[in-house]
């Protein structure tokens, strides 16, 4: 009765998580320290609220599936901004595509680009390992072949796909790509982004450039993949990326983001969005393309983060191979057994962590690369944050 794929579907990372730590009973008397999600918790712009208290009229209408023309023309102009791109290199109209949160567009993505067969064979998904479960969940539903590429400090915490064999990319039909990376902060330069797009241009397979962290970052403004399209000279061929309001904005709860691209993909994507009808409605795109059109509220947001990054490297440099990440919000620190690190941070603390082997895979060596971290969401006030990472150093 049921799809038999359903049962290759990775296990949940958070389900695993209550299982770990629910049979336990943190410490009384104190306040639980949530770390473990990446839900931003800065307070969202007031220009939410008062976009949709002054569009209440447009709750009664259908949302366009390809969006409206304000939302188009906002999120053509952010990304022309954003990637030095050429006047008019990003068509509103033939390269833009709105989505109701990046998530439900990267694991649609696959129905979009995933064969039955590809080169003959079983099709194959590329995917970083440790990855934003999501990916796993599309590509085993999709019925490929999931093709984990480690994502450890050997190769400065991002997969390769250069390494990959010629047989192995006549098969692939896509590559999730993440930068800067959750859960590491990693950051592909625009050789790294290259490299992918000449090879999925060469193999005929879609790179997924999932950049909805590329507004959070430390010093310099990530690179992106359309930004390296540019550089190649070629126009946005066999190439999609997915941005968000979630971080940029920290307004995870609009679920609002867009995907931008080849347009022989994204017209397709379109088409197919239409049938399944996750449409942004009218005001959260009105909304939208005022976020995408403003720039101070990021940039506060930019300065909140750092802010509690410079906490982190007070208290934990020198520790767990602390790193100061170059973007996204994460902490990845190597704690030798991140599992066991995670009990015990609950059981002695009240601070809920995530062990990096959930959001990893055994990748057929015996070995999950996610297994001697832990994952480190810094999306509450300083305070909070402050409090959590010292009864880190206390009890680890
Ligand atoms: C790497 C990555 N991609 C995509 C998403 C989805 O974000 P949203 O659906 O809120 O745009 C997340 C959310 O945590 C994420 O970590």
């Amino acid at each position: 009765m049921l799809n038999p794929r359903l049962s290759t579907l990775p296990e949940y990372p958070f389900q695993r998580l209550r299982e770990l730590l629910d049979p336990i009973d943190p410490p009384a008397a104190i306040e639980p320290l949530v770390l473990s999600i990446g839900e931003p918790r800065h307070p969202p712009p007031p220009m939410i609220a008062e976009i949709f208290a002054a569009s209440a009229d447009l709750w009664g209408r259908y949302p366009p599936g390809d969006g409206t023309p304000e939302f188009r023309a906002a999120t053509a102009a952010w990304l022309a901004a954003r990637y030095g791109l050429d006047n008019g290199a990003v068509d509103p109209d033939r390269h833009v595509l709105p989505v109701a949160g990046t998530r439900e567009a990267l694991y649609l993505v696959s129905a979009l680009a995933v064969p039955r067969q590809k080169g003959g064979r079983q099709p194959v998904v590329a995917l970083p390992n440790p990855f934003y479960h999501v990916y796993g969940g599309a590509a085993a539903v999709s019925g490929a072949e999931s093709l984990y590429l480690p994502a450890g400090p050997k190769s400065g915490f991002l997969p390769d796909i250069t390494l990959v064999d010629e047989k192995t990319l006549e098969r692939t039909a896509m590559y999730y790509f993440c930068s800067p990376a959750n859960p590491q902060g990693a950051v592909a330069g625009l050789d790294v982004l290259k490299a992918a797009i000449e090879l999925a241009r060469e193999y005929d397979f879609v790179l997924v450039a999932d950049e909805c962290y590329a507004e959070i970052y430390d010093r310099e403004p990530p690179p992106g993949a359309l930004e390296a399209c540019k550089q190649l000279g070629d126009g946005f061929d066999n190439v999609l990326v997915f941005h968000s309001l979630s971080k940029r904005s920290s307004a995870p709860g609009l679920r609002s983001g867009f995907v931008a691209g080849d347009e022989k993909l994204i017209r397709p994507f379109k088409r197919l969005r239409n049938y399944v009808g996750p449409q942004v409605p009218m005001p959260t795109m009105a909304a939208s393309a005022a976020l995408w059109s403003d720039e101070s509220h990021v940039e506060e947001n930019r300065r909140l983060y750092r802010a509690k990054f410079d906490i982190a490297e007070e208290i934990l440099g020198g520790r767990f191979g602390f790193y100061r990440p170059e973007g996204g919000f994460f902490l990845w620190l190597d704690v030798g057994d991140g599992e066991a690190a995670a009990r015990k941070l609950w059981a002695e603390a009240g601070v809920r962590v995530l062990p990096g082997a959930y959001i990893g895979r055994d990748d057929g060596s015996g070995v999950n690369p996610g297994s001697p971290f832990i994952r480190l969401a810094l999306v509450d006030d300083p305070e909070s944050t402050t409090n959590a990472l010292e009864k880190i150093v206390k009890v680890l």
